[in-house]
């Protein structure tokens, strides 16, 4: 869609229609109130001066019906706001669970991108419309800021941890990718593209593109080449826990605690394994941070995920 003026940036994705309304609503209100203050400062200043050497104002106790009025007419818009923009919110921050998903590593000073079919980008990234989006988002170094103005998204790339963001893009063409963290000397060089395609277009592009396997397979590639595999066997005879369906899982630890297996539980057992050591088993496995970069982490939890739960044994008739 085009944009309203020239300074605003086009709509493409399913809520960027909702979010300008949002703030379109937020800068009405705000002008409106601004206008109509200023307007009766000066209204009242000539209405009200003095006259007269003598005059001497009236002299007025409040009133009860004004400050009600006062209070409950913002109170209420407040709230509008607050709950028109916290349910948007909790659009964003939960993704659709069909989206297809996306890795992406800030840099200095790049994003590279890689899908899981394996096809690898830097600093640009096609996407089909009319499918949800979930990105994956992680930094190899400092904090950035995955920003996409077309689509009104923008997340941290916070070093140490995952995060995610999601759209869906309406319009195919291409959309600013920008930083938006200052991170460095070539922070504003730290730009990209969005290629928005058509579906069938988006299936010719990544059938094209040159693949090393997908994420998965280089995830279980590097697997077996840090050896995590001589410990985390497919049973239960492991030195470390098996990992057969424990994404998204429940696990327990020494401490007795609970927590549940997501994508940073498990980038932080990789990365920094002593943090956590799950009940039954013995902090023994070398800490990977410095040895796994974080699109190599990315790849391992994309064949993690693909671990499912073991078969129950068939159990006898009852
Ligand atoms: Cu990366 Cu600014």
């Amino acid at each position: 869609m085009k944009p309203p003026f020239p300074l605003f940036p086009p709509s493409a994705s399913t809520v960027a229609v909702e979010m300008d309304l949002l703030y379109g609503f937020i800068v009405a209100v705000c002008a409106f109130f601004t206008v109509l203050v200023a307007a009766l400062v000066v209204y009242f200043t000539i209405k009200y001066r003095r006259r007269h050497p003598d005059d001497v104002g009236a002299d007025i106790h409040g009133s009860l019906s004004l400050e009600l009025t006062w209070t409950f007419i913002p109170f209420v818009l407040s709230l509008v706001m607050f709950a028109w923009g916290a349910s948007l919110f909790f659009r964003l921050a939960t993704p659709p669970a069909n989206a297809m998903e996306l890795f992406v590593v800030g840099k200095q000073w790049m994003w590279k991108v890689q899908h899981p079919e394996g096809v690898r980008e830097i600093n640009e990234m096609h996407v089909p419309t009319g499918r949800p989006v979930r990105i994956t988002l992680g930094s190899e170094d400092v904090l950035h800021d995955y920003s996409i103005p077309a689509f009104r998204v923008k997340m941290d790339a916070v070093p140490g941890k995952l995060t995610t963001l999601w759209f869906e893009a309406t319009t195919p063409g291409r959309y600013h990718i920008f930083c938006a963290e200052y991170c460095g000397t070539k922070h504003s060089g730290m730009i990209g593209e969005v290629i928005v395609m058509h579906p069938q277009d988006y299936e010719v592009w990544l059938a094209g593109g040159r693949s090393t396997g997908t994420a998965a397979q280089n995830g279980e590639r590097l697997f077996s080449d840090l050896a995590c595999i001589t410990c985390h066997k497919t049973d239960s005879t492991g030195r470390g826990p098996s990992l057969l369906g424990v994404f998204g899982s429940q696990v327990e630890l020494a401490s007795g605690q609970k927590v549940t297996a997501d994508e940073n539980y498990l980038r932080e057992s990789i990365m920094n394994s002593q943090a956590k050591i799950v009940k039954g088993y013995q902090g023994i496995m070398p800490a990977f941070q410095g040895m796994v970069s974080e699109e190599n982490l990315m790849q391992l939890i994309a064949y993690i995920k693909t671990l499912k739960p073991a078969e129950p044994a068939s159990a006898p008739g009852k």
